[in-house]
């Protein structure tokens, strides 16, 4: 599949949209400082919180699963690692009827009740065993290409 490119600039800080590549949707993700820090706080209920199981480029097998030179954006195959199912976003950090009481903001599959944190990373004792994957990107000038 060819390259998609999006501009990085019109999007907010805590907004995402979602672009195709490859059939398949890929999430863009700017994560705010309150989403970062969430990160940090879920990392014991995580399966894979070192991404050593799940695909991504070398340079986003990291914390945030991003590229340092953006590490609050996010960009993820919005495709459940269980059977492939599309997860909904949960932006909102708080109380979440699907990802919890003390909820951090993630991913939650509607099929078989995966959840995923704002990294795409897998919680533990759910179905799915392994990170959503990033796919390969290049940020230029604001502009990002996704596949190579
Ligand atoms: Fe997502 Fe089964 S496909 S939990």
């Amino acid at each position: 599949g060819a390259p998609v490119q999006h501009d990085l600039s019109k999007i907010q800080s805590g907004q995402m949209v979602k672009v195709e590549w490859r059939g398949k949707p890929v999430v863009l993700l700017k994560r705010s400082d309150e989403m970062m820090a969430g990160l940090d706080k879920v990392v014991d209920k995580l399966a894979d919180p070192d991404s050593l199981s799940s695909s991504q480029p070398v340079y986003a097998q990291n914390n945030s699963r991003s590229d340092q030179s953006s590490p609050a954006l996010l960009v993820m195959e919005a495709v459940c690692t269980h059977l492939g199912c599309s997860p909904v976003e949960k932006l909102a950090i708080g109380p979440d009827p699907q990802m919890g009481p003390d909820s951090q903001g993630g991913f939650f599959c509607p099929c078989h009740g995966s959840k995923f944190d704002l990294a795409g990373r897998v919680y533990k004792n759910v179905p799915a065993t392994t990170n959503m994957s990033v796919p390969p990107f290049a940020i230029a000038d604001d502009i990002i290409t996704i596949g190579e």
